[in-house]
């Protein structure tokens, strides 16, 4: 039988036509095979050495009960000066919201802290200046983040995430002491405490009370009234974003403590007759609508 002759309009390459790739292919060949090799030990050696990853460490929260968490916090370690001392082996607590962080946290260098961060609002960013350290913080998200400081300073923390308006006022503090420091003032702090100094609060009877809206960014009076003479004001804030009561105007500046979660702020002076602007002193919140007047008059 004999074979049908088979035509083909393609001429079939001469014999001998495959050749070995030339020295410069192979030489290509084997610098990208070889750096494919090294990037990929980079990126796995680099999780494991790198100390830079973000915390594992994550729960879930809810606005406000992350932020009565740190109200607690804030009080079981507040000092004096409204900072918050935090004992060293004593997990910390940091509330974002728009515009500010809460509370100011006072930490011992070269300790070893954990440091949980949530959101009472927006998305925001944590980065520590001049430290390896820039996280997102998420409403309903929790976050421990393992954070040493090696020298004593003041450390300013930038929101890096756009959050609204007023996202570039947006800025808190971690202060930094030696451990001699920060052990006198941790004594220092619980002796006041233990000897029943429960924060004798300037009598508020008599006072002009003002109650933060909701969550929203606004006092319920626009406009107060008082005669001279010794004016208190408080504001009641029962939302988990944190704010105060301040006082400004002729010659006087004066601000409350900051609150959260059902704490009120207040703030006291002796005023002469005049026009007063009362304000809520977080970043932010005064250009947002958290300011009124307040009318000094006999
Ligand atoms: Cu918070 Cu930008």
């Amino acid at each position: 039988m004999a074979t049908p002759e088979i035509t083909s309009s393609v001429t079939p390459p001469p014999a001998g036509w495959a050749k070995r790739l030339p020295l410069d292919e192979r030489l290509f060949l084997w610098l990208v095979l070889s750096s494919v090799v090294v990037m990929t030990g980079f990126v796995l050696g680099w999780l494991y050495l790198g100390k830079q990853n973000v915390p594992t460490n994550t729960r879930a929260t809810a606005p406000g009960a992350f932020s009565a968490q740190v109200a607690a916090f804030a009080k079981r370690y507040g000092g004096p000066d409204g900072r918050v001392y935090v004992p060293p082996g004593t997990d910390a607590y940091m509330l974002a919201s728009r515009f500010s962080w809460y509370p100011e946290l006072v930490l011992q260098s070269g300790t070893r802290y954990r440091i949980w961060l949530s959101s009472a609002d927006a998305l925001h960013g944590f980065a520590l200046v001049s430290e390896n350290i820039n996280l997102e913080v998420a409403p309903h998200h929790e976050m421990g983040a393992w954070i040493t400081i090696g020298k004593p300073g003041r450390y300013l923390i930038v929101c890096n995430e756009y959050c609204g308006l007023h996202h570039q006022d947006m800025q808190g503090y971690i202060d930094v002491l030696s451990p001699a420091a920060m052990q006198t003032r941790l004594h220092a702090i619980a002796a006041t405490k233990a000897g029943g100094g429960t924060a004798a609060r300037p009598g508020a009877v008599g006072a002009l009370r003002l109650h933060v809206v909701g969550n929203t960014l606004a006092f319920d009076k626009k406009t107060l009234v008082a005669r001279p003479g010794r004016v208190t004001l408080t504001a009641a804030n029962s939302s988990p974003i944190p704010h105060n009561i301040a006082i400004r105007g002729n010659g006087v500046k004066l601000e409350g403590a900051v609150v959260t979660n059902g704490g009120t702020s207040t703030v006291s002076a002796v005023l002469k007759p005049g026009v007063y602007t009362f304000y809520c002193a977080v970043p932010g919140h005064e250009a947002a609508g958290m300011r009124g007047t307040l009318t000094v008059k006999a």
